[in-house]
């Protein structure tokens, strides 16, 4: 490991995030990072076609009001209820740090997005990993105990497994105390959002992102929803780290494609549907495929290694994403692409 004599004893001890691999071959079949195969919306890279323009010489509005008014009226909330960041990790970050550091201990699932430890390490968190039950689903009787904030994905991830709105009130009514945070990245392709339920519990904030379902990945756009205190606390964090974190195009081209639902809708529906014609033919194959609402699956061959197949494919031109964690070491993450993706996925494994 690489270190300098210049750098602070706390960069020294950070252990980042490692996402997946963005390859510089494009003709690989791109698996790996639960993007969207279909494109953004035509309507939102037609508003951003018409903002690059010369009023790129100014800022853009720091309170992006515009598409906080677009995220308020799609979901019906106030727009001091949405917060706005540069994609959903950064949301998360100013959430961690502004609502997770207690004397009691941060709770997630042991099996989750693995970007969460990391910002514990970065903001000084400490938490405990609570573990999934044996059908790897979260039981929130293991949540109802003392705690400083609890977070989990919804749809879980990398499981993609979906805990039902009623689940996810018992955890809220057990913790009234503390923050609690439900990520939906991936709540568009067969979850139920939680944002009916802010009203109601002013210590529950829900997580967005544009990057799945709006397939605007590259944009990097995620937004919050919650009481607007809670919103309050997001943004003295923001306004003391960047004024500007959405440019000019991202609040058109985001606002534009919340304005879109037909597209939104159409795409949402065929990642669904193709993913049950992926689950369909991994179990042909043998794989065990846990239930997904997501737009990517998690499988396991009792027959094969995981990392053998992930590398056998990767040979096919085929990157899907293994992840060397315990409990989950013989699991492949698959995300969704086109027909024709998912059909290469198939033929890339050949004959099991
Ligand atoms: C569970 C979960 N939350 C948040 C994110 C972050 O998404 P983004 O920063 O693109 O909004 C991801 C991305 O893969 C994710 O899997």
């Amino acid at each position: 490991m690489s270190m300098s004599k210049f750098w602070s004893p706390f960069v020294k001890d950070l252990v980042p995030y490692v996402p997946g691999e963005q390859p510089k071959l494009t003709r690989l079949v791109k698996l790996n990072t639960n993007e969207n195969p279909y494109g953004p919306s035509p309507k939102a890279l037609a508003a951003m076609q018409t903002e690059l323009n010369d009023n790129l010489r100014l800022y853009p509005d720091p309170n992006s009001d515009l598409l906080k008014n677009a995220v308020a009226g799609y979901y019906g909330v106030q727009s001091n209820q949405v917060f706005l960041g540069n994609g959903s990790d950064e949301v998360l970050a100013h959430i961690f740090h502004g609502l997770f550091q207690h004397d009691q201990p941060l709770l997630f699932p042991d099996i989750s997005y693995s970007f969460y430890p990391v910002y514990c390490g970065l903001y000084g968190i400490q938490f405990d990993a609570v573990p999934l039950d044996a059908q790897f689903q979260i039981d929130p009787a293991d949540y109802a105990r003392p705690n400083g904030g609890i977070i989990f994905p919804n749809p879980n991830a990398p499981t993609g497994c979906l805990l039902a709105l009623d689940a996810v009130e018992q955890i809220l009514q057990a913790s009234p105390d503390s923050v609690v945070v439900v990520d939906e990245a991936y709540i568009d392709f067969g979850g139920e959002t939680a944002i009916s339920l802010v009203d109601r519990y002013p210590n529950l904030l829900v997580t967005q992102t544009l990057s799945k379902s709006r397939s605007l990945a590259g944009l990097r756009v995620g937004l919050a929803v919650g009481h607007p205190d809670l919103i309050e606390a997001l943004e003295r964090i923001k306004n003391s780290f960047n004024s500007y974190p959405l440019d000019r195009l991202a609040n058109v081209g985001a606002a534009a494609a919340f304005e879109d639902r037909e597209y939104f809708d159409k795409t949402c529906r065929l990642v669904i549907e193709h993913r049950e014609w992926v689950v369909a033919q991994l179990q042909a194959k043998g794989f065990e495929v846990l239930p997904s609402a997501a737009n990517f699956i998690f499988a396991r061959h009792l027959q094969h290694d995981a990392a053998g197949l992930a590398a056998r494919l990767r040979e096919q031109g085929v990157i899907v994403r293994h992840f060397k964690q315990e409990r989950i070491a013989q699991f492949l993450r698959i995300s969704i692409g086109t027909p024709e993706q998912n059909q290469a996925l198939i033929d890339g494994l050949g004959d099991l």
